[in-house]
């Protein structure tokens, strides 16, 4: 075998005049009638080949197609000026084939190498061609070093890597879980983790003191671009710990991330409560590389006469301001006004031009003296509603509008914490308060004392969220390390002693041997590899991902299983499809 004796990326203005023996694939060729040009790629870059008439190889050359693997043997020489190519890194140089041995041939693939084209399915049915595309390749290894810099980051702060089970029973972080049934116990099934959740705190009850993992996790849930039914954490607990040595630790590592890989230093990471990200940002994971700040105007409204935009008891009147009037025709504007009353919203909006509303909802704020902070040539978004509702609607506005005026850098990298998040939500399909972060969070003692026989939704949680450019990136908790605590988070979300024992007996069971204080969060790897790349999707950064149906196409999985598999797990299927 012609043996390579340089990587591409090592043939350059330093190896001209030398014999060399590459490897790689044939990229392009372009047969001039005389003279044959082949562009040959590996991992680390692309050269072109010179294949010349008066050499053998010439023959050899002509009956070569794209995605062959080749090895070529060939002195490397300087391109004449005009033919220098400053968008290849090798643009220099080029080499002169005198041998070529073809070390396996190809099909005509199915789908473009390295261009940007072609249909998505296609991609993913041959993920290992769609991979030969430099810039997949160089997400995996972005990813890569990601995950390195993590273990390096962790292990020099004592953290110590456990690997925990796959084969488990149901984790508490509220999805479907995905289920795995048992041959050996017909009809029993282990539940895939969620998380490593419950294993991390037994590791901290186990003494382990600081844990980590890069953990893989499985969730059953719909997908959107954001999520993936598999996908892997940076997971990791401490013991002897408050909240703010948690955000300390993971705040370091993501700056640690961002400056070893991107070159880019992070300034202090803020941190603000769930509250005033609700108020100000109408979301639990605002994005802070623009304003565009909901205000609330429920005081100022009073008792004026607002019409239907008059907030009722426990209603209010918040509104946000576009920078411009550009591009919000009458008929843009009232499909917001639409959009809100599907949701049972009460929406208006008004314009300000020379020192005057106009449009909209302006007559009522004219005829009712109600003033509210908008300038020339700006429009206002005013919405009605109980809150969180409200603040969601007009929260969701905000991000789609500021795409649409194009106010997002995307260049700016704003990053974070969000903490104090209520320990409880309302759960209207199941009509009772569930734990919003997991029901093994610590909450704010004196609310729980204060509202544990009153409004839940007012107790507030030590939980906290990193995000980042409006992406939740990451979450985590300081647990409750008392058994008795525990049952009366487990009580108010309506789990009694059996049901929690059931679920949870052999973790809540460790708790009465001597639990230390412990806390911790989960980075979601995929996420924070997507954003620091600035990959369009989760799938861009994942070697084989699964479609938006859960499907692996490549694989073609889900599939049947035979007769024989399901008989020797006790399971008889009703579908046909
Ligand atoms: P949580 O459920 O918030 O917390 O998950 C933590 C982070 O994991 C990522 N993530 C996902 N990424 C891709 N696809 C998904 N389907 C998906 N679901 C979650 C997100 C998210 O912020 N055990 C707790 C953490 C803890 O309390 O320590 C947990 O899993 O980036």
């Amino acid at each position: 075998m012609l043996k390579r004796t340089h990587k591409l990326n090592e043939i350059n203005i330093n190896t001209i005049g030398k014999e060399v023996i590459i490897n790689g694939w044939v990229d392009r060729i372009r047969n001039l009638g005389g003279i044959i040009f082949m562009w040959i790629r590996d991992r680390y870059g692309v050269v072109q080949v010179v294949f010349d008439p008066n050499e053998d190889v010439y023959t050899e050359a002509e009956k070569i197609s794209i995605e062959y693997v080749v090895g070529i043997k060939g002195i490397v020489r300087e391109r004449p000026a005009e033919a220098k190519n400053e968008n290849l890194e090798s643009g220099e140089v080029e080499i002169l084939a005198k041998e070529m041995e073809v070390l396996a041939e190809s099909k005509t693939p199915p789908i473009y190498i390295n261009r940007e084209e072609g249909n998505e399915e296609a991609r993913l049915k041959y993920r290992y061609l769609d991979l030969r595309h430099s810039s997949l390749q160089r997400n995996l290894i972005f990813r890569h070093k990601v995950e390195q810099e993590t273990r390096k980051y962790l292990d020099a702060l004592d953290f110590v890597e456990v690997e925990t089970p796959y084969l488990t029973k149901s984790t508490p972080e509220g999805a479907r879980d995905f289920l795995v049934p048992s041959r050996v116990k017909k009809g029993m099934f282990y539940a895939l983790p969620q998380s490593p959740q419950i294993f991390k705190q037994l590791l901290m009850i186990a003494g382990m003191d600081r844990y980590y993992q890069i953990a893989r996790c499985f969730r059953d849930e719909d997908l959107r671009a954001d999520r993936q039914p598999e996908f892997t954490q940076i997971d990791l607990e401490m013991s002897f710990v408050e909240q703010s040595d948690v955000l300390e630790t993971v705040g370091g590592l993501i700056k640690h991330l961002y400056s070893k890989i991107l070159n880019v230093e992070i300034d202090e990471i803020p941190v603000m409560t769930y509250h005033e990200a609700m108020e100000k940002y109408g979301s639990d994971k605002p994005d802070t590389r623009f304003e565009m700040l909901l205000h609330d105007a429920t005081e100022k409204a009073g008792n004026r006469d607002l019409k239907f935009l008059s907030p009722s008891q426990d209603e209010h009147l918040k509104y946000f301001v576009i920078p411009t009037d550009e591009g919000f025709s009458r008929k843009v504007l009232d499909e917001y006004v639409e959009r809100g009353k599907k949701e049972n919203l009460k929406i208006g909006w008004v314009k300000r031009q020379n020192g005057e509303y106009s449009g909209g909802v302006s007559k009522i704020l004219k005829n009712s003296e109600m003033e509210i902070d908008i300038q020339d040539g700006e429009v206002a978004i005013l919405g009605v509603g109980k809150y969180p509702k409200i603040n969601e609607f007009l929260g969701r506005l905000r991000i789609e509008i500021a795409k649409k005026v194009d106010i997002l850098d995307e260049n700016s990298v704003k990053i974070l914490w969000v903490s104090d998040f209520p320990m409880f939500e309302w759960n209207d399909e199941e009509e009772r308060f569930q734990a919003q972060h997991h029901p093994f969070t610590m909450p704010y003692l004196e609310d729980l004392e204060r509202y544990e026989n009153g409004d839940l939704s007012k107790i507030r949680a030590h939980a906290y969220d990193l995000v980042i450019n409006g992406w939740e990136l990451g979450s985590g908790s300081v647990r409750i390390h008392k058994r008795d605590l525990q049952q009366r988070i487990f009580t108010l979300i309506g789990l009694s002693e059996k049901e929690a024992k059931e679920r949870f007996g052999f973790f809540l069971e460790a708790f009465e041997y001597g639990a230390p204080p412990h806390a911790g969060f989960a980075i979601g790897v995929d996420r924070l590899v997507a954003i620091m790349t600035k990959a369009k999707s989760l799938r861009d950064v994942i070697a084989f991902p699964k479609t938006t149906s859960g499907t692996d196409l490549m694989a073609d999985a889900p599939s049947k299983v035979n007769a024989i598999q399901l008989r020797e797990l006790g399971i008889k299927v009703e579908v046909d499809n």
